[in-house]
């Protein structure tokens, strides 16, 4: 194999998130603005050189592919290039293919993403009050959501249900979360709210519910034990002792996680950030289409590499938002 990916900070990326597109059928209200302008379809990547992209960087290290949006499954044709990674899973070079989806096609796909080797997937809930969920998401309905979940939990997949964590919104439904994901047997994991994109009139400061206030809450119900485990992403991990649950908590926030960062991000035109909370990007797309010869596609990532900053900047603890990002969240897919 080529030498593998490290970065300035010696941390080795084996972790690549690729947006598939930055469309979505939702418009969560600290993810995008209402009236989004979307990329015409010619700037994307096809599925083909996705693919070749990808296998550009399984050659160089990378073990763990999450497919995100937008919402990757309106993409379409996707199931075409999760066939097409299987054969990276089949011959060992790849450990995880996966996907972090607001649920709303898995009835249509969930069977189909098993068949292509991937095992767990993220689905992004923050309520389990459809009035609420219609809110927060603009005009989702919880129902059709719900049965994508059913639909993965049939078809085998392992679901983790990712929740930010929003002040006045979900904070009284933390209990109600929790029990739903331990009758259900999901895993669940709170995520900070980041200050990512155009905030018309959101506050972030005003969302904002700190992790360990959460925690705290917590453990006025349950013994809670800190873990000492990772699971390859940015989430710390804590058990409930009375229900043997394990809770992940994102915590850009109130725990920085950057030091042992090992992920960066592809965008569905083919740019790759190396820091979810930086600008600096580099585009692949050039390289990729300007020759056959990986060795030019090959160059080019590993430049990009050598500039990952260390770490994001967000920061509200002097009661006011920094390191804020113009650039929306679907457009990197978290
Ligand atoms: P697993 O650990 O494999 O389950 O996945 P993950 O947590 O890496 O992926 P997921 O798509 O579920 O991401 C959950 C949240 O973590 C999203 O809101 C991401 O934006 C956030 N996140 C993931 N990686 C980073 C990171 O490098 N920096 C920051 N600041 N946030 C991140
Ligand atoms: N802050 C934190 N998490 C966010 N997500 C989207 N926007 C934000 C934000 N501003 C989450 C989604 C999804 C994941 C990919 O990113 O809820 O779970
Ligand atoms: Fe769509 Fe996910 Fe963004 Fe919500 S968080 S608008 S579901 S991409």
């Amino acid at each position: 194999m080529n030498a593998p990916l490290i970065d300035p900070f010696a941390r080795a990326i084996s972790y690549l998130r690729v947006s598939v597109t930055d469309r979505c059928d939702f418009r969560c209200v600290y993810c995008m603005s209402e009236n989004m302008t979307f990329l015409p379809k010619a700037d994307l990547l096809t599925l083909e050189e996705l693919d070749r992209m990808c296998s550009t960087f399984i050659g160089l290290g990378v073990e763990k592919l999450r497919i995100t949006g937008g919402e990757p499954l309106v993409r379409k044709g996707i199931l075409t290039f999760f066939q097409a990674m299987k054969r990276h899973l089949d011959r060992g070079a790849l450990k995880e293919l996966t996907l972090t989806t607001n649920g709303s096609q898995l009835a249509r796909y969930a069977a189909d993403l098993a068949a292509c080797g991937v095992r767990r997937i993220n689905v992004s809930l923050d309520t389990l009050d459809a009035t609420k969920f219609a809110q927060i998401t603009r005009w989702g309905r919880l129902p059709q959501v719900l049965e994508g979940i059913t639909a993965a939990k049939a078809a085998g997949l392992r679901v983790k249900i990712n929740t930010v964590a929003l002040k006045g919104f979900n904070e009284d439904e933390l209990f109600t979360l929790v029990d739903w994901c331990a009758q259900e047997g999901h895993d669940l994991t709170f995520i900070e709210v980041m200050p990512m994109g155009d905030l018309g009139n959101e506050d972030r400061l005003d969302q904002y519910w700190p992790l360990s206030d959460l925690r705290a809450r917590l453990a006025t119900r349950f013994t809670v034990t800190d873990l000492a485990e990772r699971t390859g992403g940015p989430a710390r991990y804590l058990r409930l002792e009375q229900t043997g649950q394990k809770i992940g908590f994102i915590t850009p926030l109130t725990h920085n996680f950057c030091e042992s960062c090992n992920r960066v991000r592809l965008t569905c035109t083919g740019e790759l950030y190396m820091c979810l909370g930086q600008e600096d990007m580099a585009d692949l797309r050039a390289p990729l289409r300007a020759s056959a010869d990986d060795a030019v596609l090959v160059q080019a990532i590993r430049d990009a590499i050598l500039k990952k900053p260390k770490g994001h900047d967000f920061d509200y603890s002097r009661q006011k938002v920094a390191g804020q990002m113009t650039r929306h969240m679907s457009h990197t897919g978290g």
